[in-house]
């Protein structure tokens, strides 16, 4: 069948007008976040990075040197850069796409929160393993994605009857298969769990290389 992808001019015209998920979703973060700290200053990257909402939360829980926002829609990374005018530190911010980032900066957040699901579960390997390529030695991967529970498939359905969905492309993935994929790209999953109901998220660290 062929893949219908999601509009995301569409998607970010909505987002617009939804600063109360953008916070439920901070909320999620900040629990998995939890407990761990860095010993200096940070450098955060965020994958497919929207608003940047999260990226610009983080830098008020942790000392930050330089943050770095990805996104393939231009008019969402100028609006972006728009919202990062006050902060203080390095900026980057990167039009392109994930599927052909070069990047040789190693960060010590690299995050991303509704981008996995909208690709196959070869390309979402595909950006685990760029997740990982990124991250510094002491660095933390963040990842969410939403999970079919049964407020996920309520809502889901909901908006499908209204045709109010928009995401075409969006499988939602279970906690086993979402600790499958982590596990086999490398990454070591230091502490997942359910978010808001709808969302699993993961914290995890490069796995070490054996000795
Ligand atoms: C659901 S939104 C992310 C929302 C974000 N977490 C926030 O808080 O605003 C997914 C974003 O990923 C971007 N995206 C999807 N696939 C991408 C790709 N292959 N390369 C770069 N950006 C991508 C979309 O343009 C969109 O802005």
């Amino acid at each position: 069948m062929e893949r219908v992808v999601t509009d995301w001019d569409q998607y970010h015209r909505r987002v617009r007008v939804s600063q109360r998920f953008l916070w439920t979703v901070w909320r999620a973060y900040a629990s998995l976040l939890r407990g761990f700290s860095f010993s200096g200053p940070i450098k955060i990257i965020e994958l497919g990075c929207g608003t940047g909402y999260h990226t610009m939360q983080m830098t008020r829980l942790y000392p930050v040197t330089k943050v770095t926002l990805v996104d393939f829609n231009a008019s969402v990374i100028e609006d972006t850069e728009r919202r990062f005018t006050a902060l203080e530190c390095e900026k980057e911010f990167l039009l392109g796409d994930l599927f052909s980032l070069e990047l040789n900066e190693k960060y010590h957040i690299v995050h991303s929160q509704g981008l996995l699901e909208h690709y196959t579960p070869d390309q979402r390997k595909e950006l685990i393993r760029l997740h990982r390529d990124l991250l510094a030695p002491d660095g933390i991967a963040l990842i969410l994605v939403p999970t079919p529970s049964l407020a996920y498939r309520f809502w889901r359905g909901l908006l499908e009857k209204l045709h109010q969905w928009i995401y075409p492309d969006e499988t939602a993935i279970s906690r086993a298969e979402f600790t499958q994929e982590l596990e086999s790209s490398g990454l070591e999953i230091l502490r997942i769990q359910g978010c808001h109901l709808m969302e699993v998220g993961a914290v995890c660290r490069r796995r070490p290389s054996p000795k």
